[in-house]
């Protein structure tokens, strides 16, 4: 069904999130979600603003043919009467990534012109999850007041800030880092984010058996330090 914009059947407990692609830069974390989606068992329902389609040709060689097979659904931007138009139609919340300043302002003064910011305000108006991953720098007034009006509807702004503290091998970590947290904020299992005091983190973070004694080894790293 990767690609379909048929309706989807009637589910008794829906596990489905909506991603949406626009046209900031940064496809690549859009993609990202879609694949984590794939192997999670959560059905994803995607919609790609006409200006995201040229990004993501333009980063990633993709055409919105490919990157719509990635998802269970898809819908073309135009399609206003799509089931994720509806609150009627129950999903987990929605991701938008990347979101460009255009798209956060549509949403913040909730003028919908486009599929995509559309099902971004149903979310809001049902009072589910919605991830705006905003990408834009430097930000002027009118970006702040944007992002504080979007998360004092209920939104929240999740800017793509690299997680140094996980020690990412690359830009493909990296991504993959930022989308698992993003996908933390549903409480999705099984997530491959690093994790301090797990993962990630000097080993005098770690938790330990009770009765345990302390290691001498590990940097004396105080972990108030760390970053989100
Ligand atoms: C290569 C490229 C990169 C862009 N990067 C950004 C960006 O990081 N942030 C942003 O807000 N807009 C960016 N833009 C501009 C948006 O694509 C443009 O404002 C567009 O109208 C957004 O429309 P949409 O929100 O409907 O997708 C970029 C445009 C191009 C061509």
């Amino acid at each position: 069904m990767a690609g379909s914009s048929a309706n989807p059947p009637r589910m008794a407990n829906p596990s489905r999130m909506v991603v949406g692609i626009s046209g900031a830069s940064g496809s690549v974390y859009g993609l990202r979600l879609l694949e984590l989606l794939r192997g999670s068992g959560v059905e994803s329902h995607l919609v790609v603003s006409r200006a995201g389609e040229l990004t993501l040709r333009y980063e990633t060689g993709l055409r919105r043919a490919e990157v719509e097979a990635m998802a269970d659904y898809a819908y073309p931007a135009g399609h206003v009467g799509a089931a994720i138009a509806s609150g009627s139609f129950r999903t987990l919340g929605m991701v938008v990534a990347p979101c460009s300043v255009r798209t956060l302002s549509e949403i913040a003064s909730g003028t919908t012109g486009s599929l995509l910011t559309r099902a971004a305000d149903v979310i809001l108006k049902e009072r589910r999850r919605l991830v705006l991953v905003l990408r834009e720098t430097p930000l002027h007034l009118g970006h702040l007041r944007s992002m504080t009006a979007v998360t004092e509807m209920g939104a929240i702004v999740y800017p793509p800030v690299p997680a140094f503290y996980a020690r990412p091998a690359g830009i493909d970590e990296m991504v993959t880092q930022t989308c698992a947290r993003v996908l933390d904020l549903f409480d999705l299992p099984d997530l491959p984010a690093r994790r301090w005091g797990e993962d990630a983190g000097p080993a005098d973070v770690r938790p330990r058996p009770s009765g345990a004694a302390a290691g001498a080894a590990g940097d004396a790293t105080d972990p108030s330090d760390k970053e989100g």
